[in-house]
């Protein structure tokens, strides 16, 4: 015992910083596999262009919050995963899932076929669909037709863009395009364009919070396809995905899905 015990002290000395050494050996083992203790804890990583109020936007704190972030964290707890925010411009955004920056995207995206070849989504957990805002004083538009001789500002690279692109042709310079939704229904404020095209619960909430600006909606359900939204991981992530979709499906079976729904929208 004692002969251990003296080696044992003996040839920790005989490494620098034996102690520290040890101690992040524990940490990572040299097998490269984590400690079970530590994948546990494992952050995940979230995405989310917190720009897009009332799913994702930042709080006076400048904190993530907003629907996406609640569904995703209560249904991330149920699968014991940590979920972090972190506000990722949409432009970045499929990038920042492709080269491992972000490892799930809660950024109100729709399902779409294109999206599906190059990342995952998860199962549905909104239904939403394109809406018309226009401007102060324009009176000539009822249905999405109507927007065909009109400036159009729409959120680059989004739904809206795409629709905006099959009326008015890819490169027509009557589209105009911007970073961010708010700063797309801001040009439709100050009248630089006469429309603006983008997912109905965001453009509601903007005419919502900003009254006495002119802005008018104009729903058409015949012109524009039903979309719904899904959380997105690397394409192949099947074991993040699998642990997002059965935490889904808990938050829907318990009743927090629709709590949640109602605190956003209030009821269906
Ligand atoms: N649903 C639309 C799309 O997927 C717009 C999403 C934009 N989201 C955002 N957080 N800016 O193309």
């Amino acid at each position: 015992r004692r002969t251990l015990f003296a080696v044992a002290i003996v040839s920790c000395f005989g490494l620098a910083a034996c102690g520290q050494k040890s101690a992040q050996q524990s940490a990572s083992p040299s097998d490269g596999s984590a400690p079970a203790a530590a994948a546990e804890a494992k952050e995940i990583i979230v995405g989310s262009d917190a720009s897009y109020r009332p799913f994702e936007y930042q709080n006076d704190q400048k904190e993530v919050v907003g629907f996406d972030v609640e569904v995703l964290t209560a249904a991330a707890q149920k699968s014991g995963l940590k979920v972090k925010f972190v506000n990722t411009p949409w432009e970045g955004i499929f990038q920042a899932l492709q080269n491992g920056d972000r490892d799930i995207l809660a950024s109100a995206i729709t399902i779409t076929e294109e999206r599906r070849k190059s990342m995952d989504f998860s199962d549905p957990y909104f239904d939403a669909r394109q809406l018309i805002a226009v401007g102060k004083g324009v009176t000539n538009v009822k249905s999405f037709d109507d927007l065909k001789d009109k400036k159009v500002a729409v959120q680059t690279g989004t739904t809206g863009d795409e629709v905006v692109q099959k009326l008015l042709g890819k490169t027509s310079p009557n589209i105009k395009r911007f970073e961010s939704m708010p700063l797309a229904l801001k040009e439709l404020e100050n009248g630089g364009v006469q429309a603006a095209v983008g997912d109905n619960g965001v453009v509601v909430n903007y005419v919502q919070n900003n009254p006495g600006n002119g802005i008018v909606t104009v729903e058409d359900t015949k012109s524009f396809v039903a979309e719904q939204y899904g959380f997105a991981v690397k394409k192949g992530n099947q074991a993040l995905l699998d642990k997002v979709n059965s935490g889904l499906k808990a938050i829907k079976a318990d009743g927090t899905y629709d709590n949640i729904y109602k605190k956003y929208f209030g009821s269906k």
